[in-house]
């Protein structure tokens, strides 16, 4: 399960007001889209559910737990770029989470658990359709398989949430679709609640279940930072009945 609920979230950076009273449940399993201008808040609002950073008041809530204060795996992020450790094979980043958690000090395991840890990686890699790619590094990878990389690392910890910036605005249409294709059918198989910031407002509600926009409501010409952003808009992208039917189908087969 994962209910994730901002309650009267309001972030400030010094005197530039950021995102205002933000108030929104997220349901478990949403697909949530958040689309706004540049600017708007959108990274912000995603780092504070990844606890990367506070609120300045309010707090958010998953299932009715506030947020421990630091990055935890059960959450899952994936930026636009540059998300994965340049200097580690594919196989080895996908490994870290695992490995730093089970091992904390030295981030390393040895024998029987590294070897089980080593297949579910290749298992995971087989999945996002990197598995003949896993002694190279990152940047030997196109954009389309460093975000399949980069998607793979935030499951192995097996993430209630998974959050996505931009993931594929760098991508070429049909890497994009190849990647919309992916990603619904991850979301389906790990019954994980997604947040997904996108400036493309055709994928977020091909891919969302559920679209926000965020934006200045209130704009003063003397002052432009004294006004933050709030939720404008708040769509039921698929109707829950059909959304449960593509599940069921997808899952078929
Ligand atoms: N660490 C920080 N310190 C000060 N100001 C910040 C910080 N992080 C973000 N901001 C400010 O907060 C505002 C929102 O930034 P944010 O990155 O969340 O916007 P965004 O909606 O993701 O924009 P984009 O679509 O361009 O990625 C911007 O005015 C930015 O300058
Ligand atoms: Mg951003």
């Amino acid at each position: 399960m994962a209910v994730i609920r901002f309650d009267h979230v309001t972030k400030t950076y010094g005197d530039t007001v950021v995102l205002e009273n933000i108030n929104l449940t997220i349901d478990d399993n949403e697909f949530l889209a958040v689309v706004g201008p540049s600017g708007a808040g959108k990274t912000t609002f995603l780092r504070m559910l990844l606890s990367q950073e506070a609120p300045t008041s309010g707090q958010i809530l998953i299932d009715d737990v506030p947020i421990a204060d630091e990055p935890m795996p059960d959450r899952g992020i994936v930026f636009q770029r540059y998300s994965v450790f340049p200097h580690r094979t594919v196989l080895r980043n996908v490994m870290m989470g695992p490995e730093w958690l089970a091992a904390p000090v030295t981030g390393r395991l040895f024998g029987a658990k590294r070897t089980e840890l080593r297949d579910r990686a290749q298992a995971m890699l087989d999945r996002v359709g990197l598995g003949g790619h896993a002694q190279l590094y990152p940047a030997q990878l196109s954009g389309g398989q460093q975000q399949r990389l980069a998607i793979a690392q935030a499951l192995m910890t097996h993430p209630k949430v998974l959050l996505l910036d931009e993931p594929f605005g760098a991508l070429d249409p049909g890497t994009r679709k190849e990647m919309h294709k992916l990603v619904l059918e991850l979301w389906s198989e790990h019954q994980m609640t997604i947040v997904m910031v996108t400036h493309d407002l055709s994928e977020a509600f091909h891919l969302g279940t559920r679209v926000i926009a965020v934006d200045k409501h209130r704009h003063d010409p003397h002052a432009p930072h004294r006004y933050g952003s709030v939720i404008t808009s708040d769509f039921e992208a698929k109707p829950r009945l059909a959304r449960a039917l593509q599940r069921a189908e997808r899952a078929a087969g």
